[in-house]
């Protein structure tokens, strides 16, 4: 194609793909399918790859992410971004109301919309186009997160009509609780810690080091006002007006009050109606709606007094106990937890919450047959808030702490200055040979993502494992034809057996684990009190396993971080003959347990001199795949040309990439070809 010609085709369908965005995301009225969008923008992409000289800034294409940030950069705001004053009852706002009023001669209109509860962000527009987002931070200066940002739907890239030359929009960044959702269940199933609310989940995912990642859990962004020199507009609901017609969304929810019993009014329709919001919200926020009468009410070094936020109260219900179960979880400590009489609160229903430990327990009194006090407040997890004393039956009794470990019976211990009871039959208590399996399995440790979805239970169940080194002497025999019930959607049982592909997926997972760097496989050793992070620091000061093993108290407690408690949980650990020997074990097998080892020295000479393209899905992340090509002593390349010595295709492999390498007659190998060419 000739250069001109390519540069107009990338401009053409830019501009229509911008468009079909707007129509989308702000109008809610696609002209096109999905199906055409994304073939559209498939188009403009390979373009873009191939010609990247004639690539917009704001291209759609970004939408999709793809950028890799290592560190956020800071950013200083041209304007600080305040807070708000809060508030929590009608006294309070009759308050704030004499107290505008007083301050201004005539009766302002509020502006009153809803709070939303997420992560607060600017986005700088240079002549109509987004150039920089920039998360709160301290208020003065925050983290650059654009790429990240760039993936949000409800972003415009770029904005239309007489916008002015710098324009800063600030608004919320949410997400909707049917992403929280789906998100939570993901990080569930691979061992992840769930995120408490969808506060901290869109906080989190706005620091995702990859951009196609934060692409994938459905943020949203809600505009709640915009700054900049002589914007045309004078009034707060006339400026969100503006903004619509240069391309953002309108507000959800916006409502102009002529006095305080209107916001009243507000308020009280919200407050039983935000459970219809498909998105987080923890309250309404009020704003005196013309500017000149905000500029005379003026701000603080903190907020503005021409605003106020109206907290809802965290929702509470009182709902029978019914019973205690005690768990066992990996580190032995037993867990209490409350089994309720089912209860509507705040949208979901609660049937289960924690009790924590033994001293709340005391703490709170509770008896058997109690009528308990739930709360929901911006946290999805309810918790315990109180008993109703006054409700208690006449011969209810306290509730007592087992004294033994409900699964196998041994008496447990209670560390001095700990609230926690643990069983300390750590070799051979059932739950917690299972958590330790979980735990090292799990993403942060060894990432062997084909054990997950309860198959460490059936390995269990089958008595094939009883600790983590027997995972690595599992075989395609043992596994292979393996049961497992599965509960389907209408609660019904269906049995699964274990077939060739998922077998050899278990068994390549557990392979590649044994690339998988010593600090992680510290942390996945599963050691009381050695975090992710401790593990890192111990790894690095020590190197090697047997120089951690016999150190000495006080060089444990040289390393940052460790403590008189942690280095007491690593001698003990190395302590126990059953520990070493796992160790052990997992040394034979091949597991990383030295800093040097993985970095420096390949574990095998087998591809040695060859270059090779990784291409597709895989069984394994394929970063991870790549370290192993590495390893053993291969190249990895991007393109293909005559000097690549074959192409490892995984699933969905691209088929312009498949043409190009049959064309060049270079080999292309499957996952499989490639394990059996490693492990031979
Ligand atoms: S206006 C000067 N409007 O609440 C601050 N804020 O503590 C003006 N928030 O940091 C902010 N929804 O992150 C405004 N409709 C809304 C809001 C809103 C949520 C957040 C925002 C701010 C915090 C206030």
């Amino acid at each position: 194609m000739e250069m001109d010609a390519v540069k107009e085709q990338i401009d053409r369908l830019t501009e229509e793909l911008h468009q079909h965005n707007y129509y989308y995301y702000m109008l809610d009225d696609p002209r096109i399918s999905d199906y055409d969008f994304d073939q559209l923008l498939k188009q403009l992409a390979d373009l873009e790859r191939a010609y990247p000289q004639y690539a917009h800034p704001d291209s759609p294409t970004q939408r999709v992410g793809g950028t890799v940030t290592k560190q956020f950069a800071t950013a200083r705001h041209v304007y600080p971004m305040l807070s708000l004053g809060n508030t929590y009852s009608e006294g309070d706002l009759l308050e704030f109301d004499t107290r505008v009023r007083g301050l201004l001669s005539r009766q302002p209109d509020y502006a009153c919309e809803l709070k939303y509860d997420g992560v607060a962000i600017s986005l700088i527009y240079e002549r109509g186009v987004l150039v920089r987002a920039v998360t709160r931070g301290d208020g003065v200066q925050g983290d650059v997160v654009t790429a990240n940002v760039k993936t949000i739907g409800s972003v415009p890239l770029r904005l239309t009509g007489n916008v002015p030359a710098l324009l800063e929009a600030r608004g919320e960044i949410v997400m909707p609780f049917a992403s929280f959702e789906s998100l939570n269940a993901e990080r569930e199933e691979i061992g992840e810690t769930p995120f408490a609310n969808p506060r901290n989940a869109a906080s989190g995912s706005l620091k995702l080091q990859n951009s196609s990642e934060v692409a994938k859990r459905g943020l949203q962004f809600k505009l709640y006002y915009a700054l900049g020199e002589n914007l045309p507009f004078k009034t707060h609901y006339d400026g969100l007006q503006t903004l619509h017609q240069w391309g953002f969304r309108m507000p959800d929810v916006l409502d102009l009050k002529p006095d305080i019993q209107g916001v009243m009014d507000f308020i009280a329709y919200w407050h039983d109606h935000k459970k219809s919001l498909p998105f987080p919200i923890d309250g309404i926020v009020i704003k005196i709606n013309s500017f000149e009468q905000q500029a005379q009410v003026g701000s603080t070094a903190k907020s503005p007094r021409w605003a106020i936020a109206y907290k809802f109260p965290a929702e509470r219900v009182a709902t029978p106990l019914l019973s205690i179960d005690f768990q066992v979880g990996r580190t032995g400590i037993v867990t209490p937890v409350a089994n309720l009489q089912p209860v509507n609160l705040a949208g979901t229903v609660v049937k289960r919450a924690t009790l924590n430990n033994r001293d709340f327990i005391k703490d709170m009194d509770i008896h058997y047959g109690d009528m308990l006090y739930v709360e929901k407040g911006g946290e999805i997890i309810p918790k315990i808030v109180g008993v109703a004393t006054e409700q208690r039956p006449v011969d209810a009794k306290p509730v007592s702490f087992v004294t033994h470990c409900p699964v196998c019976g041994t008496e447990l211990h209670h560390n001095e200055g700990e609230a926690g009871m643990f069983c300390p039959n750590e070799l051979h208590c059932a739950p917690q040979i299972k958590g330790r399996l979980e735990h090292f399995i799990s993403r942060k440790a060894m990432n062997i993502d084909s054990l997950g979805e309860g198959k460490i239970d059936m390995l269990f169940a089958h008595d094939l494992v009883q600790n983590v080194a027997d995972l690595y002497t599992l075989t395609y025999d043992q596994l292979y034809g393996l049961e497992k019930v599965v509960e389907d959607e209408n609660g019904k049982g269906r049995v699964l057996s274990f077939k060739e592909k998922s077998v050899r997926n278990i068994l390549n997972g557990i392979e590649a684990s044994k690339s998988i760097p010593f600090e992680r496989v510290l942390f996945a050793l599963g050691i009381r009190y050695v975090g992710e992070v401790t593990a890192k620091k111990l790894a690095r000061h020590f190197h090697h396993i047997d120089a951690l093993a016999s150190a000495p108290k006080e060089e444990l407690m040289s390393v940052e971080d460790v403590g008189e408690r942690v280095a007491e949980s690593i001698i003990d650990f190395f302590n126990k003959t059953e520990n070493l020997e796992i160790v052990m074990h997992l040394h034979e097998a091949g597991v990383q347990f030295a800093i040097d080892e993985q970095q420096n020295r390949p574990s095998s000479q087998k591809l040695n001199g060859l270059s090779i393209i990784v291409s597709g899905v895989f069984s394994i992340p394929r970063d991870e795949l790549k370290t192993i090509i590495e390893q053993h002593g291969g190249k990895n390349v991007s393109s293909i040309s005559k000097n690549t010595s074959f192409v490892l295709a995984g699933d969905k492999m691209g088929p312009e990439k498949r043409k190009k390498a049959e064309s060049l007659n270079i080999p292309i190998y499957s996952e499989d070809d490639f394990w059996k060419m490693i492990q031979e």
